[in-house]
């Protein structure tokens, strides 16, 4: 089990530093479990001049899985587009081939104060997102900026091929019979032909699972429904941009993206998995931060990558113990509970374990 650990920016070293704790104390107890460094995001523009150094790239293909941090921060706001942090994000998923987004919202009982909906529209929540994620309008080309009769013009293309389409229904569909066998395809096929390609082949590709209802939805609707009735929903499938907009809107269904794990995935399940949040440079380096959907991210890689269910629900067992026995982090911290910083929710979760 060869795990490339990127740390990244802002939060992602102190939140990456509790999963690994995590990944060493399993292997003690017997999992062939190696891990090897990187630098990626503004750390990597700094240290390297790019987001991406050919070092990293080559190290996240070596190994059997990615485990990322966070990217990105104020001081690299300014930087040209390639020079971003965000750009090393892109460029390894894409280079990866990691066309499959996981991101499960899922509302723990203990932190259903924590959301700002009403605790009877999100008790007992589990949603599964599936964004395709290297595909439509962030990789489309032609795009930029450019003078045009006189006038400065910006655009980008929104382009899906029948295939990339293809592929991330059958893991959305996958998915779902191993859940509820429900998937809701979301969609703007009443404005967009390419969406409208979208809704074709997923239907088609339903004939292959019979046994899963597929439901169509605009994604306008679905932004709706999902404050007002987000428990109608068990698996989700959408484009790259649709699914980056609707994963941060059911992240707060839970009350805190500090919570929400995510995986990405390759055609043969090789993956990097990251927390949905991004690098909080607002409280970097204060040892505040929530650790906890890295280390749920360092599950889902042991679910989805090798395999070891069993580990893998170790891991979430350890984390809801913490959270019944009331260790919480400022973001999810409520009266009657105790608030505890980054480490020492990591400690809680080791001696969980
Ligand atoms: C995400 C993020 C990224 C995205 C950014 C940081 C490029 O918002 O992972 O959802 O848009 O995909
Ligand atoms: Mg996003």
């Amino acid at each position: 089990m060869k795990i490339c650990v990127l740390p990244g920016d802002g939060i992602g070293p102190e939140i990456t530093a509790q999963a690994v704790r995590v990944l060493d104390a399993l292997r003690s107890d017997g999992l062939p479990i190696e891990t090897e460094e990187g630098r990626i995001g503004g750390c990597a523009v700094d240290a390297d001049g790019v987001p991406l150094p050919e070092a990293t790239l080559t190290l996240a293909q070596q190994s059997d899985a990615v485990l990322l941090g966070a990217v990105g921060g104020p001081q690299w706001d300014n930087l040209p587009r390639e020079q971003r942090p965000e750009r090393g994000l892109l460029g390894i998923r894409k280079s990866l081939q990691l066309f499959a987004n996981l991101r499960p919202a899922i509302l723990y009982p203990e932190l259903a104060n924590a959301s700002t909906l009403k605790p009877e529209v999100v008790a007992g929540l589990d949603i599964m997102i599936v964004r395709e994620l290297t595909g439509d309008i962030y990789f489309g080309q032609p795009r930029g900026i450019e003078e045009r009769d006189g006038e400065t013009v910006g655009y980008n293309t929104m382009i899906y091929s029948e295939a990339e389409i293809r592929r991330i229904a059958r893991v959305a569909f996958d998915i779902a019979m191993k859940r509820d066998r429900r998937l809701c395809s979301v969609d703007k096929m009443n404005v967009l032909e390419c969406t409208q390609l979208w809704r074709d082949v997923v239907t088609d590709v339903a004939k292959e699972f019979p046994e899963v209802e597929l439901s169509h939805m605009l994604v306008d609707n679905a932004a709706m429904q999902l404050v007002r009735n987000p428990k109608q929903f068990d698996v989700m499938v959408t484009g790259n941009m649709f699914g980056d907009i609707l994963s941060d809107e059911a992240s707060m269904l839970t009350g805190s993206i500090g919570m929400l794990p995510s995986a990405s995935l390759d055609a043969n399940n090789k993956g990097m998995y990251e927390p949905s949040h991004g690098s909080a440079p607002d409280i970097a380096g204060k040892g505040l931060a929530n650790p906890l959907a890295t280390i749920l991210s360092a599950a889902m890689m042991l679910r989805y990558t090798f395999g070891n269910e069993a580990a893998a629900a170790r891991i979430e067992s350890a984390v809801k113990k913490v959270l019944a026995d009331g260790l919480r982090t400022a973001d999810i911290y409520e009266a009657g509970t105790r608030k505890v910083g980054t480490a020492a929710m990591g400690d809680a979760v080791l001696a969980a374990l």
